[in-house]
């Protein structure tokens, strides 16, 4: 297992929600903190967290602006001289549907992908390279959520999983029972889940590049846990039933808190299923079928160290 402490870690989106839970759950390991959001509020909670104990800074941006992207990361890296952790959360959802009219769209594209795909592509492209630079290895961990993969995605994850609540879905489509129930999210979410499935694009890409490097690449696939976000879903006014179902943004953070002490040798390249109605706790590495040793070529040569 390896120690998080003294480490310095990135959470993009951290003002509420599960970037906050990122944030605290990491504060409290010891780790250093470099926390960003669009929400002024970032500045409390930069506060809040150096009052844990942790050196931290934090600034109010927007993860799709490129410029505020590199600012961010140079101010991180002249702060604390090395970044070891990447938590690529910020993320929005908004109601989109495949017939809307161009100028709705044109916005939407620039927020929903703007957010969810650029802001984690652009903050990847900033600080990769100081990681390779470093040459101490690093983690990577984008935020996506279960309409990608579900365990209907791959199928196996379920096979002989009698804890599955989805066992009896009549909707499932896999091998076991009913279950398990299919990916994608309703028909006003093309773009959210389109950005999001698009995140699997730089999981396995990324993964693959800088397996060499000891930089690894992992993605936490949410399902309904409680924050803004969801609130916003149900006009912050859910009824006590729905969010006594709802995973709690602490418990998933503990999660990812898990991945981090696996250290260079855990898992790499692998979507982390959170699924509403079972215990939320770090599932077993999956067999590695998107980062084998012989498939890390890029242009022919073995990029694997
Ligand atoms: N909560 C869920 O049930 C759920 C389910 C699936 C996926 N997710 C994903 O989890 C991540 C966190 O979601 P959440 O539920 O905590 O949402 P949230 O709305 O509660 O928090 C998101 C945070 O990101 C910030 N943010 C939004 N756009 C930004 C931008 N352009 N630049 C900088 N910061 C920005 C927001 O201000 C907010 O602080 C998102 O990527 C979301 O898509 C959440």
């Amino acid at each position: 297992m390896t120690e998080l402490k003294d480490k310095i870690a990135i959470v993009t989106g951290a003002a509420v929600g599960l970037g906050n839970a990122y944030a605290k759950a990491l504060a409290k390991e010891g780790v250093n903190l470099a926390v960003c959001d669009i929400r002024p509020e970032i500045n409390q909670v930069r506060d809040e967290l150096a009052e844990m104990g942790v050196d931290c800074i934090g600034s109010e941006g927007d993860v799709s602006n490129p410029d505020f992207v590199k600012h961010f990361v140079d101010v991180t890296k002249s702060k604390f001289g090395h970044i070891d952790i990447l938590i690529n959360n910020a993320g929005v959802w908004g109601a989109s549907v495949a017939d809307d009219d161009m100028e709705k769209t044109l916005e939407d594209y620039e927020n929903i992908v703007g957010t969810n795909l650029k802001g984690e592509f652009l903050f990847g492209r900033a600080v990769i390279p100081v990681m390779i630079d470093q040459g101490t290895g690093g983690d990577i961990i984008n935020v996506a959520t279960d309409h990608m993969v579900t365990c209907g995605t791959p199928d196996y994850y379920c096979e002989g999983n009698s804890e599955c609540p989805h066992q009896d879905d009549p909707h499932g489509i896999g091998n076991v029972g009913g279950g398990p129930r299919p990916t994608g999210g309703g028909d006003a979410m093309d773009l959210y889940d389109a950005s999001k499935w698009a995140l699997n694009g730089l999981l396995y890409g990324w993964a693959k590049a800088l397996k060499g490097h000891r930089i690894r690449v992992n993605a936490l696939c949410m399902g309904a846990t409680d924050s803004y976000m969801l609130r916003s879903f149900h006009d912050f006014n859910p009824s006590d039933e729905e969010v006594s179902q709802w995973m709690r943004a602490e418990d998933n953070a503990e999660v990812m808190i898990g991945i981090l002490k696996e250290g260079v040798g855990g898992r790499n390249a692998q979507n982390h299923q959170f699924c509403m109605g079972r215990e939320v706790a770090l599932e077993s590495p999956r067999p590695q079928i998107y980062v084998l040793e012989d498939d890390v070529k890029i242009g022919g040569q073995s990029h694997v160290g």
